[in-house]
């Protein structure tokens, strides 16, 4: 496998990628943001914003020369979960606030710049593998590479909403610790129903943190 950071020439291809490979992300599958091959214009601004940061990755296969896996990534500076949250307000699409709204809440409430004492945290935003490759250590090769990144730049906390019991796992296994456990059918509409009925065994959303040592990545 071939491994790149995206610039501006990837981006298209990168969007296409995600419309075919991150639908069946428990949260999305939950709350219908968008389906498979579907274009959602207002996470594909989302992910736009975050490529654009320069620490995005994807993994190539060299025989297809297409993309296997991607590891978005971007800088949350101070204030930001705060200030996501005040532009949501313009914004008029159900499934995005019950979505991106649910993230924002969370990291504003766990206060994750006061508690490490940070101007930028690195945030691993998106990951994706393609069905195809899934279950031969993929995802966890594009966390690894996005904490060197991350570390090569000097950034010493990392952040990630892990969405996915599977990410859980992942992130895990590099020390990643959990600030914030999100029960997903403790919310329920003013029906009873599940707001959050993700598919098992994806029960929770975490959200995940490292602190950077000096220490080299090793699993
Ligand atoms: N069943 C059980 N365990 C699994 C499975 C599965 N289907 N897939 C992954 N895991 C667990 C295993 O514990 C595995 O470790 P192990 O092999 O030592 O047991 C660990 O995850 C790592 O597996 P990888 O092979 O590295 O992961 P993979 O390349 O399959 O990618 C990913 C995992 C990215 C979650 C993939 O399933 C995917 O793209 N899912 C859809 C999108 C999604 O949910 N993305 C994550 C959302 S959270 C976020 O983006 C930050």
């Amino acid at each position: 496998m071939h491994f790149e950071i995206v610039d501006e020439s990837r981006y298209d291809e990168v969007l296409n990628y995600l419309r075919n490979h991150f639908h069946d992300e428990p949260l999305n599958v939950a709350v219908g943001l968008f389906k498979k091959g579907q274009t959602c214009q207002l996470l594909e601004n989302y992910d736009m914003d975050t490529m654009r940061d320069g620490y995005s990755i994807i993994a190539i296969d060299p025989d297809t020369n297409k993309i296997a896996g991607a590891m978005l990534n971007a800088i949350s500076s101070l204030g930001d979960p705060e200030l996501e949250l005040e532009r949501m307000k313009c914004i008029d699409d159900i499934e995005f606030h019950r979505l991106m709204g649910l993230l924002l809440r969370h990291n504003s409430d766990a206060q994750l710049f006061r508690k490490y004492n940070v101007e930028k945290i690195f945030e691993l935003r998106i990951l994706s593998v393609d069905s195809d490759y899934r279950g031969r250590g993929l995802g966890q090769e594009l966390v690894k590479r996005s904490e060197e990144l991350a570390r090569e730049h000097g950034f010493t906390v990392l952040k990630v909403d892990a969405t996915s019991f599977f990410t859980q796992k992942i992130l895990e296994k590099f020390g990643f610790e959990t600030v914030k456990t999100v029960v997903y059918h403790d919310y329920r509409d003013a029906d009873g129903k599940y707001i959050y009925n993700t598919p098992p065994p994806h029960d929770t959303y975490k959200i995940m943190t490292k602190v950077l040592s000096n220490e080299p990545v090793h699993v």
